[in-house]
C-alpha cells in the first residue's frame, strides 16, 4: 500500500524541498521527517525522538494517536459510518453538538447556534465574519495589534503581522487596529497597569468619538491569549472592560478561540478567565481531537443569514467529529485544564529560573501551557521601560540547539522572537523537568555561540 522502503530524514526532506512550495514554513526551521508519533513524543526516520511542544501548533490537546483518538477512529471504520456528509446531519454530528454545547458555559451555549465551516481556524474566521457583518449591516471591524487569525485574505486582512500581508493587494478594507496590552513592549511606552489602563480608555474613546473616522463596527475580534503574537495573555479586566464598552455600543465580540478552545489556557474557553460572555467563539485545532475541523458558535439573535451564505464541501469531516467527541470527553472528564494550569506554573517557574541566569531572556509569560520566552538582546539599549530590543538571530539559535537536543519548539511574536511551549495537555511532571532542562542547555550553547561573542 506504502512504501515500506523507509529512506532517510535527508531523503525526504530533499524531496520535499524539491517538490514543495516555497510558502512551506515549519519544515525550515524544524528539518524532519517524522516516522512516528505517540503522546508529546515524535521519532524520525533514524529513530531519534524529540519532545513536541509544538502539537500540531497547539492542536493535539491529547498528544500524538491517544488511545481514545485511535479508538474512536477505528469505531468510525467499524461500522461503516458515512466519511463525508457535506452538511447534512449523523448522530455522530449530533452528538459532537451536544458535547461541544456542554463543555460552554451556559450563558452562552444556550443561546447559541452553530456553523459548520471548511476544515480550517481560517475558513471559520471568515464565516463569523460574514455572520456580524450580514447581521449588524456594517462592514467595520476592530482587530489587534498582534493578533492572528489566518492565512486567508479576510483572515490575513485582520492579522496584525504585517509580513505575508505586504505582497498581497485587495486584502479585505475597512479593518482598524486597536492596542493590545502588551507589558513587555508596551504601545503606549508606559507599561505595567497603566499601560493596559490606557489601552482600553484609547479604546473607549476611539469608540465613543464621533470623529473617530471609523464607522460603526460590525463587529471586534480578538483572541484572549494572543498566540503566534508571542503568547500575550490580555488581562481579566481589561477584557471584561472591552466586553463592557462593546456591548454598551451593539458592537459583536468575536472571540477566536482557535489556539486557546478546550482546556489549553487552563479553563476550558479563555474567555472563561474574565467571565465574560461573548456574541461569537470561533474554534478550530483542540476540537476536531487531531483531525481537521472548524466552526463557529453564535449568538442565535446573529443568525440572519441565508441559506447557503457559507457553503463549502468539506464540512462533514465524520472521523474528525467521532475523535473531537472523544477530546472533548477525555478533557472534561479527566480535568486537563487545570492540569494545564499546573503544569504550566511548574513550566513557567523553570523557564523563570532559566531566565535569572540568562541575560537573553527579556520575559517569560503565558497562561496554562500557552507560553512564550520572549529573547532580546541586553547587549543593546533597552527603552524607557527597560526592556530590551528583539533578538531573532538567537531566538532562531535557540530554537536549532533545542531541536539538537531533542525538543521541538515554535517561534513566533514580533520578529519572531519569541519561543513559544504549547506541548499537550498530557504532558507530565517529570516531562516538564526533562523539557526545561534542554532548553537551560540549548539557551547557554546559543548564547555562548552568539551573545558572549558579540
Ligand atoms: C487564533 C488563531 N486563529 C485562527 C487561526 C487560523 O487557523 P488555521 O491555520 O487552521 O487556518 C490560527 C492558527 O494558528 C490561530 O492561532
Amino acid at each position: 500500500m506504502y512504501s515500506t522502503q523507509v529512506q532517510t530524514n535527508t531523503h525526504y526532506l530533499l524531496n520535499q524541498e524539491q517538490r514543495e512550495s516555497n510558502a512551506r514554513s515549519y519544515p525550515r526551521r524544524i528539518p524532519i521527517a517524522i516516522k512516528e508519533a505517540s503522546g508529546i513524543i515524535v521519532t524520525d526516520m533514524e529513530g531519534k525522538t524529540y519532545f513536541d511542544c509544538l502539537s500540531g501548533a497547539g492542536t493535539l490537546a491529547l498528544g500524538h494517536n491517544h488511545p481514545v483518538i485511535i479508538e474512536a477512529i477505528q469505531h468510525v471504520l467499524a461500522q461503516n459510518l458515512p466519511l463525508h456528509t457535506l452538511d447534512l446531519t449523523t448522530p455522530i454530528k449530533d452528538e459532537f453538538v451536544e458535547e461541544l454545547f456542554a463543555s460552554l458555559p451556559p450563558a452562552f451555549s444556550s443561546r447559541a447556534k452553530i456553523q459548520f465551516c471548511g476544515p480550517a481556524g481560517a475558513d471559520a474566521v471568515e464565516a463569523a465574519m460574514k455572520i456580524v457583518k450580514t447581521a449588524t449591516g456594517n462592514r467595520t471591524v476592530l482587530s489587534f495589534h498582534g493578533g492572528y487569525h489566518g492565512m486567508t485574505h479576510g483572515a490575513l486582512s485582520l492579522t496584525g503581522n504585517r509580513s505575508p500581508k505586504e505582497p498581497i493587494t485587495g486584502l479585505m478594507p475597512d479593518v482598524h487596529f486597536l492596542p493590545y496590552p502588551y507589558r513587555y513592549r508596551c504601545p503606549f511606552g508606559l507599561g505595567g497597569e497603566l499601560g493596559e489602563q490606557i489601552s482600553y480608555q484609547y479604546i473607549q474613546r476611539v469608540l465613543d468619538d464621533p470623529e473617530s473616522g471609523i464607522t460603526s463596527p460590525a463587529g471586534m475580534i480578538m483572541e484572549i491569549v494572543q498566540g503566534e503574537g508571542g503568547a500575550i495573555p490580555a488581562p481579566d479586566e481589561w477584557v471584561r472592560n472591552i466586553r463592557s464598552i462593546t456591548r454598551k455600543h451593539g458592537i459583536p465580540l468575536i472571540i477566536d478561540e482557535v489556539q486557546t478552545g478546550l482546556g489549553r489556557t487552563g479553563k476550558l474557553y479563555a474567555f472563561e478567565h474574565a467571565g465574560i460572555s461573548p456574541d461569537v467563539v470561533i474554534l478550530s485545532k483542540a476540537i476536531g481531537g487531531s483531525l481537521p475541523l472548524a466552526v463557529v458558535v453564535y449568538d442565535k439573535d446573529l443568525d440572519q443569514w441565508s441559506p447557503g451564505a457559507h457553503a463549502g464541501t468539506f464540512r462533514g469531516n465524520q472521523m474528525a467529529m467521532a475523535t473531537g467527541i472523544a477530546t472533548i470527553r477525555f478533557i472534561r472528564e479527566n480535568r486537563l485544564e487545570s492540569m494545564a494550569t499546573k503544569m504550566g506554573e511548574q513550566l513557567q517557574n523553570h523557564l523563570k529560573t532559566i531566565q535569572k541566569l540568562n541575560s537573553s531572556i527579556g520575559e517569560v509569560r503565558g497562561r496554562g501551557l500557552m507560553i512564550g520566552v520572549e529573547i532580546i538582546n541586553p547587549k543593546q539599549q533597552p527603552d524607557n521601560l527597560g526592556s530590551y530590543p528583539a533578538y531573532p538571530e538567537l531566538a532562531r539559535l535557540i530554537q536549532q540547539e533545542c531541536f539538537h537536543r531533542g525538543l521541538i519548539l515554535e517561534l513566533g511574536g514580533r520578529h519572531g522572537s519569541v519561543v513559544r511551549f504549547l506541548p499537550p495537555l498530557i504532558i507530565t511532571q517529570e516531562q516538564v523537568n526533562q523539557i526545561s532542562h534542554i532548553f537551560a542547555e540549548a539557551v547557554q550553547a546559543a548564547e555562548k555561540k552568539i551573545l558572549h561573542s558579540l
